[in-house]
């Protein structure tokens, strides 16, 4: 089995449907060892205990450095001998030194097709609105790879959505989850671990 953490922020849907994906066997050999939160009210958190996975709340201190922080973070990882990490919601840059120690060891999902609505600024529920701001007529979600460029990583996944006619950001939102971030994620996941099993790059 390959250890696997989660990094979240909020909600937890996207943590919601890899724990959904691990009990119906659909994430391979991946085991969800973690799931770090980097606030304390996170409902991701409840989540997690719920599916009785370990949890950590690791909260950037007053004027702690994202190097610092990074190296916590770090630390906390190799702990649990984590060998793929996934952040799902999680709404905070990761300083360079975790990217280079977990260099294309790191995935993100992003609620749009990148790279419309992406980079920094653009999360959440800002992604929708921008979305529906410009007239797009298809968004949809992206699965990357995470490096020193905010959404900037290789693009592992693509899924597309379709905008309707009278969309608000919050229904859109939903139908971007469903339709593309709840199916993209896991089977992202679930192949990334396939190949770090045989030993081939992501
Ligand atoms: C998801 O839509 C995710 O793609 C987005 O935040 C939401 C988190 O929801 N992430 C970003 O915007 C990162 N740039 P969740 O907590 O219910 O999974």
């Amino acid at each position: 089995m390959l250890a696997v953490a989660v990094l979240v922020s909020g909600g937890g849907t996207n943590l919601q449907a890899l724990l959904d994906a691990q009990a119906r066997s659909a994430l391979g050999n991946a085991r969800i060892a973690l799931v770090v939160s980097n606030r304390r009210d996170a409902y991701a958190l409840t989540r997690a205990s719920g599916a009785g996975v370990e949890t950590a709340v690791l909260e950037r201190g007053r004027g702690e450095t994202p190097e610092a922080y990074g190296e916590r973070l770090i630390a906390l990882l190799k702990e649990h001998g984590i060998a793929l990490t996934v952040l799902a919601g999680f709404m905070q840059i990761l300083a360079p030194n975790v990217i280079d120690a977990y260099r294309d060891r790191i995935v993100n999902v992003h609620p749009s097709l990148i790279p419309s609505f992406c980079g920094a600024g653009f999360y959440g529920l800002r992604v929708h609105r921008a979305a529906l701001e410009r007239g797009v007529k298809v968004t949809g979600a992206t699965v990357h790879l995470v490096n020193e460029v905010p959404d900037g990583g290789r693009i592992l996944a693509q899924k597309a959505v379709e905008v309707r006619e009278g969309d608000t950001p919050e229904a859109l939102q939903r139908r971007v989850m469903e339709e593309a971030e709840w199916v993209l994620l896991p089977s992202t996941v679930a192949w990334a671990v396939r190949r770090l099993e045989e030993g081939l790059p992501l």
